[in-house]
């Protein structure tokens, strides 16, 4: 597992210097709170609600056990968990419709596009705070995660840790493949060409696949929240090299402005 410097990789994701960082990272205070018109409060634009440590195998087991798709396993099983924790935001989280991330199931609606995984993982980012801070900087990490690790997990401990059974795990899902995108589609496509599969035979290998990315999701919040300094899962060194040229600024080609790995569509040059 490679690691960065937290802040540095901060500032390589978000691409600002550690000055504009620091103001950056601090969530705004003043939000005016939203109310329906019953009085019930409503999430408004920019606010956060603050993540409180939660144990990643039984929200991993939990993901598990979620149906209605990939998105929505992992977002209503994290958020369903904060709802149920000491966090003094927990009862804002037992009112958001979780229902709405339905939508991401198989790239959204079937389209085979973004992963519902990472889907989601944007949607809770950009919705925690924890300890004050924006919660922003952790979708990337997932997503150098999900292009890099042969997924889904299947060592016998985390197996048997979200109820799963081993045969069946080993005649359903077969090899664990790294995606090499964050698109659902090659997800799929790279596992099935493994283990000989069809789209239509994800349904166990997809369900413990958010188990996986929910388990890994949670220790890295987990790991936020204590104040470690390190970052689990930064870009390549060869994203970095090809960045180091390749900017939003940059006018001796199309500007870029991307983390995913470069290498899975373009060779070098
Ligand atoms: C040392 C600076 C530098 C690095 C590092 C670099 N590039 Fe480039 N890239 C350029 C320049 C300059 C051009 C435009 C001129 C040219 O075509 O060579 C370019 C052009 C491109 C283009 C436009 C099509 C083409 O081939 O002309 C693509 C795509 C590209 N680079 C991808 C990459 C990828 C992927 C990486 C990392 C594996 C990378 N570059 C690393 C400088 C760089
Ligand atoms: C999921 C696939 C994918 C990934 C990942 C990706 N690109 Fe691209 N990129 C494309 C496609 C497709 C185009 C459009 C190519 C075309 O139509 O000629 C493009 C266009 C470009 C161009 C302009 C090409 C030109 O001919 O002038 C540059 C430069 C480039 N990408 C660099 C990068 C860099 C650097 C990265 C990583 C930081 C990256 N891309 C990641 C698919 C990808």
């Amino acid at each position: 597992m490679k690691t960065l410097n937290r802040r540095q990789a901060i500032n390589r994701i978000i691409g600002i210097t550690s000055v504009a960082a620091g103001t950056a990272l601090v969530a705004n205070p003043v939000i005016a709170a939203v109310t329906s018109s019953t009085g019930e409060w409503r999430l408004a634009v920019g606010e956060k609600l603050a993540y409180a440590k939660l144990d990643p195998m039984t929200v991993a087991k939990l993901a598990y056990e979620t149906g209605n798709g990939c998105m929505f396993q992992v977002f209503d099983s994290i958020i369903k968990s904060l709802a149920l924790s000491d966090s003094p935001d927990a009862e804002k989280f037992a009112l958001l419709p979780t229902g709405l991330a339905v939508y991401g199931w198989a790239g959204m609606l079937g389209e085979g596009t973004v992963c519902g995984n990472i889907n989601a993982t944007g949607m809770l980012a950009n919705l925690l705070s924890i300890n004050g801070e924006q919660a922003n900087a952790l979708l990337s990490p997932t997503m150098r995660y999900y292009e890099s690790q042969a997924l889904p997990l299947q060592t016998a401990e985390f197996i048997e840790g979200i109820g799963a059974d081993m045969t069946e795990t080993l005649d359903q899902v077969g090899t664990p493949t790294s995606a090499n995108t964050i698109l659902c589609h090659s997800s799929i496509s790279l596992w099935a060409r493994e283990n000989g599969k069809s789209f239509s035979q994800k349904g166990m290998r997809c369900k413990q696949l958010s188990a996986s990315v929910v388990y890994e999701l949670v220790d890295m919040l987990n790991k936020a929240f204590d104040g470690e300094t390190v970052i689990d899962h930064p870009i390549s060194d060869t994203v970095a090299g090809c960045q180091s040229c390749h900017t939003s600024e940059s006018t001796f080609a199309p500007s870029v402005k991307t983390n995913m790995g470069c290498d899975t569509c373009h060779t070098g040059h």
